[in-house]
């Protein structure tokens, strides 16, 4: 007889394509009311699946949704963390079928969100209901998804701190990175922190005829550009003093350990049109993600970009810069040392501002937890081979502060695939993962729920 699962699962997937339609974008004010109207739509879904206490928690920014499913206080808790903004999904003519249309081809569904989370988190939405369905649930569930990871999460934290008693649980789950391969399945064990900037450079007083002025005066973006190149030495090794001072150095066991995951540079290469792999030198591709830090411009702008050509020394130039850091560098050390080397690399001629974003910490989770434990053998069961631990590459930056104020762990128990193109044009989830992560997650719950007895 079919499973409840697969009695339901075109259910599933058309209540997750509703979902998809909603363009619950944090990062940009016109989609407010959208994102309301996405936290109230999975409000009413945990309500109907017998999630009880439901509540939007109201913050300075979007609203937490919340809910609990308490069966007995002497059983173990686990606290299901995700999040239901998604990233904007420009550029829109790069899509093949609209971001908010969602549509479901060769397998795939495709939509913003789709994989970065919202389906991630509907797959925990639809487990519970698998859950009850069956009878009484192994333990008890707290549920919290914000509306702000894409945008740093920093009323999140803010929610955490006030609301240790609330959440108290003995770990948390989280459904936001991926996997190996649908044949390799694996689970990533770290993340990695996230120092971020917008810097400026000023040099004239005004916008200049490059003709009357140029040679003579320092032009902003040729200056930027200089700065950042001077920021990666001919190893690629970043050039900021000290900023390699905290970073967790492996041993050889522990690196080869870690090269033994199953990965091709070849393929590497292939998945995203690249003729050669790139990066710090002595590192392999595996290493450069998942345990070295990294620094990256995300974007650069000024002087003239629209059509033909206007001859022009700008004002002003500016771009973003990103690093990505590994144990035991802390986002706070590595954004003064970035603010005092960038301001110290400016010729004489022009001014340097370094205007600080959004930071998170990385974090390493155990492989000999009692959790760790009972997410790969759900993976053994429902995958048939045993999941990888990996280091991922990705930032949640909550993850560090639920050890950090709660004292909890965190298992990323993640089904998408880097192929996913999460924050890209034509994200998608494959149905197959959708379904996968659902059947899963209950057995989770059971062999966590067993072995904490
Ligand atoms: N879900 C991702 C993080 C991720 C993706 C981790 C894949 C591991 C594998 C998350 O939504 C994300 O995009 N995080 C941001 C950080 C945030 C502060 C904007 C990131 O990593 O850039
Ligand atoms: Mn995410
Ligand atoms: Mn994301």
């Amino acid at each position: 007889m079919a499973s409840f699962l697969e009695q339901n699962q075109d259910r599933f997937l058309s209540e997750l394509l509703d979902w998809l339609r909603i363009p619950s974008v944090s990062a940009d004010p016109k989609f407010h009311a959208d994102v309301l109207k996405a936290a109230d739509y999975l409000k009413a879904r945990l309500e109907e699946v017998g999630v009880q206490n439901v509540e939007l928690c109201q913050t300075a920014g979007n609203p937490i949704v919340y809910g609990e499913k308490i069966t007995d206080p002497a059983l173990p808790t686990v606290l299901v963390y995700g999040h239901y903004d998604v990233q904007p999904a420009d550029p829109y003519e790069l899509w093949t079928s609209p971001p908010f249309e969602p549509v479901i081809k060769d397998g795939k569904i495709y939509a913003r969100g789709a994989c970065d989370d919202k389906g991630q988190v509907y797959m925990h939405v639809k487990a519970f209901e698998v859950l009850m369905q069956d009878g009484e649930l192994p333990c008890n569930v707290k549920f919290m998804f914000e509306g702000e990871e894409e945008v740093g999460s920093s009323n999140l934290g803010i929610f955490v701190k006030a609301n240790k008693e609330k959440l108290k649980a003995d770990v948390i789950l989280i459904s936001d990175t991926g996997m190996i391969a649908n044949d390799v399945p694996s689970i990533e064990v770290g993340l990695r922190g996230l120092s971020y900037h917008e810097v400026e450079v000023t040099g004239p007083n005004r916008d200049l005829h490059s003709g009357i002025y140029g040679g003579a005066v320092p032009n902003p973006i040729n200056v930027l550009c200089k700065m950042i190149a001077s920021l990666h030495d001919e190893n690629n090794h970043i050039t900021i003093p000290e900023f390699y001072n905290n970073v967790a150095v492996l041993t050889d066991e522990q690196r080869a350990e870690l090269n033994r995951v199953p990965h091709s540079d070849d393929e590497f290469k292939q998945s995203i049109g690249l003729p050669d792999t790139y990066g710090e030198k002595g590192y392999t591709t595996v290493e450069r993600i998942g345990i070295r830090p990294t620094l990256d411009v995300n974007g650069i702008w000024g002087g003239y970009t629209g059509e033909g050509a206007k001859t022009v020394i700008a004002s002003k130039a500016y771009a973003k810069i990103s690093m990505r850091l590994v144990p035991h560098q802390t986002s706070d050390e590595i954004t003064a040392l970035f603010q005092r080397h960038f301001e110290s690399i400016a010729p004489s001629g022009v001014t340097v501002k370094v205007m600080p974003h959004h930071g998170g910490e990385p974090v390493v989770t155990p492989t000999d937890s009692v959790a760790y434990k009972a997410a790969a053998d759900a993976m053994e069961a429902t995958f048939g081979t045993r999941p990888i631990p990996t280091r991922g590459g990705g930032s949640i930056p909550i993850v560090a502060m639920f050890k950090s104020e709660l004292g909890l762990d965190t298992v990323l128990l993640g089904f998408g695939l880097d192929s996913d193109a999460i924050h890209s044009p034509n994200e998608h989830f494959g149905v197959f993962n959708f379904l996968k992560g659902i059947e899963t997650i209950p057995h989770f719950f059971r062999n966590y729920a067993a072995a904490m007895k």
